[in-house]
């Protein structure tokens, strides 16, 4: 297939290009580069061994994207592009209400226009809001969040749906547990601009001297060690999800298919830390400080349907994502050069 991967530049986008390519798809970038860096696709050239054809601007730009599809013939996009970061979208949320939908709306406008009806969405747990029983299942409703950044993926899911439900096109919704890790090369992995959001960045770059320690948001929650669990997920399984999605999507029976990708197995704050103090020798000085405000204790994939349906499971352990993560930060202390 020749794929569309809009925000292939970015943490995760960049490493399932790597898989299209190994797995000899022809693949076509669109970035603008908001949260990502150029470095990222020339590295991911020269880890596939070829030219990945790049086109550099805003998907809100509905003639652009018209005229790449006009010039161009996809058949599939992966919609990998969006702001992320939950506390800014609290913080400016027309700015994520707006970057997300309307990129979305030309994708599927274009896809429309030229025919292109395969799409896979990045999605996130985060859908299944505060109430979901834990492991969260596609199957649940209402489907909600708790800040305007997951609206955003509660509105995309939607949106995607009544399009592919009216206009023949097959999608699958991937709702994303915890990304972590990197490609065992050291050479691509996450590059959060200024300080992290998220804990293993943050882990890391401790590790590496950018910052002191580690703040653990809470350790009185009702859980084994009294710190929050999450499903870690190697962004390498993650980018594996996007392919058996891909390699499936024209035997969907339903038109729209959500599929959790995670390990179905949490692991606890001081957990992550202990296992990356082991995997890479580094110690992690950390303190305990007040909870995060919309935290919950525990979130964690039943990932079946995609076992099941995708024939797809997880193969990396917390080890791998540690010492993984490891490779790419030691040896890329401030990121991306650029
Ligand atoms: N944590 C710390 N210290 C830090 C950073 C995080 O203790 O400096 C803790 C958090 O409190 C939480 C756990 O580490 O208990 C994981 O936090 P992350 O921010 O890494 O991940 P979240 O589960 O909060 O967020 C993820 C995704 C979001 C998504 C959200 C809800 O990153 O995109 O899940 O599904 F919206």
């Amino acid at each position: 297939m020749h794929v569309l991967v809009a925000g292939g530049a970015g943490f995760i986008g960049s490493h399932t290009v790597v898989q299209l390519k190994n797995a000899g798809h022809d693949v076509t970038i669109v970035d603008d580069f908001d949260n990502s860096k150029a470095t990222a696709v020339a590295r991911v050239e020269a880890l596939t061994d070829s030219h990945i054809p790049l086109h550099v601007f805003d998907l809100c730009d509905p003639d652009k994207t018209e005229a790449l599809f006009a010039a161009e013939r996809f058949d599939a996009v992966i919609h990998f592009a969006g702001h992320k970061a939950v506390g800014e979208s609290v913080q400016e949320p027309l700015k994520y209400y707006k970057n997300n939908l309307d990129s979305t709306f030309s994708l599927l406008r274009a896809m429309a226009t030229h025919g292109v009806r395969r799409l896979v969405f990045s999605s996130s747990a985060t859908v299944y809001g505060d109430e979901s029983p834990q492991p969260s299942q596609e199957t649940y409703r209402p489907l909600q969040s708790s800040n305007p950044y997951g609206w955003t993926k509660v509105m995309n899911e939607q949106i995607i749906g009544d399009v592919a439900r009216a206009g023949g096109f097959k999608v699958a919704l991937l709702r994303y547990f915890n990304p972590v890790g990197a490609h065992a090369s050291g050479t691509i992995g996450e590059d959060p601009q200024g300080i992290p959001n998220n804990l293993m960045p943050f882990i890391s770059q401790v590790a590496v001297g950018r910052r002191d320690k580690l703040t653990v948001f809470g350790d009185d929650y009702d859980t084994a060690d009294g710190t929050c669990e999450r499903d870690y997920i190697h962004v390498e399984d993650l980018a594996a999800g996007h392919l058996a999605a891909l390699e499936h999507i024209d035997e969907m029976v339903e038109p729209v298919r959500a599929f959790n990708l995670g390990t179905g197995v949490p692991t606890s704050v001081l957990g992550m830390i202990k296992a990356f103090e082991t995997a890479t020798g580094v110690p992690i000085p950390y303190e305990v400080g007040p909870r995060r405000a919309g935290d919950l204790p525990v979130t964690f994939a039943d990932p079946s349907r995609a076992r099941d349906e995708l024939g797809w499971q997880t193969a990396k352990s917390i080890e791998d994502m540690c010492a993984d993560t490891w490779r790419w930060q030691s040896a890329n202390p401030q990121g991306y050069p650029g």
